[in-house]
């Protein structure tokens, strides 16, 4: 199972054996990870999945697609390069051990 943590803005983590193809955003309302509330459910419209992916993992996750990119630049005040919205990002086996952070509006 691969493993999903979520970084607090105070710096505390939460690691989550996540399942196979469900979403970083499904994964941690399921957990109750706090600051990722995912209030449309996936569908790219509310932007309170926004996650900051980290260095490492930048490469393996690539870039947003255009819808999603477009919803980082409307729904974000403190875009950053590795910027993501989590429910666009699927679990996989080839990304076990993805450390993402959740932004600071969101704590
Ligand atoms: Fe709404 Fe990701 S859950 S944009």
């Amino acid at each position: 199972m691969p493993k999903v943590t979520y970084v607090a803005t105070d710096g505390s983590r939460c690691t989550i054996d996540a399942t196979v193809g469900d979403s970083v955003m499904a994964t941690a309302v399921r957990n109750g990870v706090p600051g990722i509330v995912g209030e449309c459910g996936g569908n790219m419209s509310c932007a309170t999945c926004h996650v900051y992916v980290d260095a490492e993992f930048a490469g393996p996750v690539g870039p947003p697609g255009d819808l999603e990119d477009a919803m980082l630049d409307l729904g974000v005040s403190d875009r950053r390069e590795t910027s993501r919205l989590s429910c666009q990002l699927a679990v996989s086996d080839a990304l076990d051990g993805l450390v993402v952070q959740t932004p600071e509006e969101q704590g």
